[in-house]
């Protein structure tokens, strides 16, 4: 189990558009993608991009099989090894939530997001992926995505009156989440 270090907000490797994916189901991609569950694990995640630990790849991991603490009272979401993404709007439709961000630790913002999308892309072992999703499961693949392209959530707020430190935004959430 190898925790690797999460970049912050601020970090210019945050703001790099990532390389493809070129070579599936090899040592090297599955020590990856273990290094990143592990360390999405241990910050309570709901997601995490390559780019995000340094490694400047299109992969991003995302979902949970047991409630999030971090995110109390949202549904579930299948744990995904998404490679090589394609994200595309269906519909004009946008959905406000919160978000937060490992890489912005200790805040979260409204964020609007496009309420369903198809995305395509490829698992570990080159295998395609092609889902058509909605809310929630949406937002993750959305926020995850923005991380290949440069973009964190705080550039998508429109509203920086919804914006602002967890703890004092939802002081119920627990002691101790500090991201
Ligand atoms: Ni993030």
């Amino acid at each position: 189990m190898t925790v690797r270090d999460i970049l912050r907000m601020g970090d210019p490797r945050l703001l790099r558009m990532a390389e493809p994916v070129t070579a599936f189901d090899t040592p090297a991609l599955h020590s990856l993608i273990q290094d990143m569950h592990d360390t999405m694990a241990a910050a309570q995640g709901a997601g995490l991009a390559a780019p995000q630990i340094g490694v400047n790849l299109q992969l991003v991991i995302f979902g949970s099989t047991a409630l999030n603490p971090r995110y109390p009272g949202r549904p579930l979401v299948p744990r995904t090894v998404l490679i090589n993404p394609v994200i595309t709007p269906l519909g004009a439709d946008e959905e406000e939530d919160w978000e937060g961000c490992l890489s912005v630790p200790g805040l979260r913002g409204i964020v609007p997001r496009w309420a369903q999308v198809r995305y395509t892309g490829f698992d570990a072992l080159g295998h395609a992926i092609d889902r058509t999703v909605s809310g929630f499961h949406a937002r993750v693949v959305q926020h995850e995505c923005d991380h290949l392209i440069g973009k964190l959530y705080p550039m998508r707020v429109r509203d920086f009156s919804r914006f602002g430190f967890t703890q004092v935004l939802f002081p119920d959430i627990g002691q101790g989440d500090d991201d």
